[in-house]
């Protein structure tokens, strides 16, 4: 006799003759198996339905009612757990055991059985119960700590879009730039990146980055930002430096992506591809392309917009201003394949600025947006 030392695993013993089935079954008790019986298919789909914990069902084939083969078909349509089928088979019943392959089933013992078949058969079918209900918990605990994490990702993400709109929200009450300066710029940006192929997570951090594009503003005295005439060059030389400003206020969160690239954003979006540009003068790739995007977005947006020094442009001008220079304005200040996604694409741009017209938003509804 083969000891087996599983104590918990529970068979369903299905056979139409009451001698058989009682004996298989005493005899698997007392091996320490569980047992339930069935009289046929029929029954058998019921005990199943009502013992979740049974995973192994040891039948006969040739039953009345239901035999064993619809019943397999049957169960393995309306059971999504794991069970092992154990299959006796008497002489005419080889074309059945075909048909019972392909339902998946992995056991076959020719009458008359064995006892040291059935334990062999039932030490098999139990293994591989184990293995496939530790996968599916596995399976399902990583599911589980997947979930968790996209919820946590989740919540940073908002969290970092809630912290990032307060802080534009402050620039508001310097009157530094308008608010729907700052929004139509993040979302001149976001159109950018969208055209370029970022993914929407990235394009979504983006936009927000650009929101912050002046926030070193907020460092820039009143009396330049009010200003109604030009800048002398010395008071321009002070507003150059809300770029420093806007990345001295950003670099203690730069570990957070949205506040990474606000901070590229903000220290080089007046850089100029052709090297003309501040703080630092650099061209070119150096110039990280999240400020070259941005720098296209900001110069459209100002030229479309009405400041206290100066009026507004329609939309055919500021493409032209940016195409072929005014003088302040020239085109070799622009990435030229950005500039050329930007041209291609320009009506795109034009309907974002006439959709957010200046004083159209208060600062309850922006964070509200959020
Ligand atoms: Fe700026
Ligand atoms: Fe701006």
């Amino acid at each position: 006799m083969i000891n087996d030392p599983r104590t918990t695993q529970t068979v369903l013993v299905v056979d139409d003759e009451l001698d058989i089935r009682d004996m298989v079954a005493d005899y698997l008790e007392r091996q320490s198996y569980r047992c339930l019986k069935a009289a046929n298919g029929e029954e058998a789909l019921l005990v199943l339905r009502e013992n979740e914990d049974c995973h192994i069902v040891l039948t006969d084939l040739s039953m009345p009612v239901m035999d064993g083969l619809e019943m397999i078909e049957k169960v393995r349509d309306e059971q999504a757990r794991e069970l092992q089928f154990i299959v006796m088979t008497g002489n005419g019943d080889k074309d059945k055991a075909v048909r019972a392959l392909r339902l998946g089933v992995a056991e076959f013992l020719d009458k008359p059985v064995s006892w040291r078949s059935i334990l062999e058969a039932l030490k098999r079918a139990g293994a591989n119960v184990d293995r496939s209900l530790s996968q599916s918990e596995s399976l399902r605990q990583t599911s589980d700590l997947r979930d968790r994490l996209n919820a946590a990702e989740q919540q940073l993400f908002h969290s970092h879009r809630l912290a990032a709109r307060q802080l534009a929200n402050i620039a508001r009450y310097k009157d530094a730039e308008t608010l729907e300066h700052c929004e139509r710029v993040g979302r001149y940006v976001r159109a950018m990146a969208d055209l370029v192929g970022y993914s929407s997570r990235d394009a979504a951090d983006i936009e927000l980055a650009a929101i912050l594009h002046d926030i070193g503003k907020v460092g820039i005295p009143d009396v330049l930002l009010m200003k109604l005439g030009p800048l002398s060059m010395d008071e321009f030389e002070v507003m150059t430096r809300h770029t420093l400003l806007g990345a001295e206020i950003l670099k203690e969160q730069r570990d957070n992506p949205v506040f990474e690239i606000a901070y590229d954003i903000a220290l080089y979006h007046h850089e100029c591809w052709d090297g003309s540009g501040y703080p630092y003068g650099i061209a070119g790739e150096d110039i990280p392309v999240a400020a070259r995007i941005c720098a296209i977005a900001d110069v459209y947006d100002a030229l479309r917009s009405e400041r206290r020094y100066k009026s507004a442009v329609d939309h055919d001008e500021a493409l032209r201003i940016m195409t072929r220079g005014d003088g302040r304005t020239a085109p070799d200040h622009f990435d030229p394949n950005m500039l050329t996604i930007f041209l291609n694409n320009n009506e795109r741009f034009a309907r974002i600025f006439d959709a957010l017209p200046d004083n159209s938003i208060t600062a309850t509804g922006v964070l509200e947006s959020a």
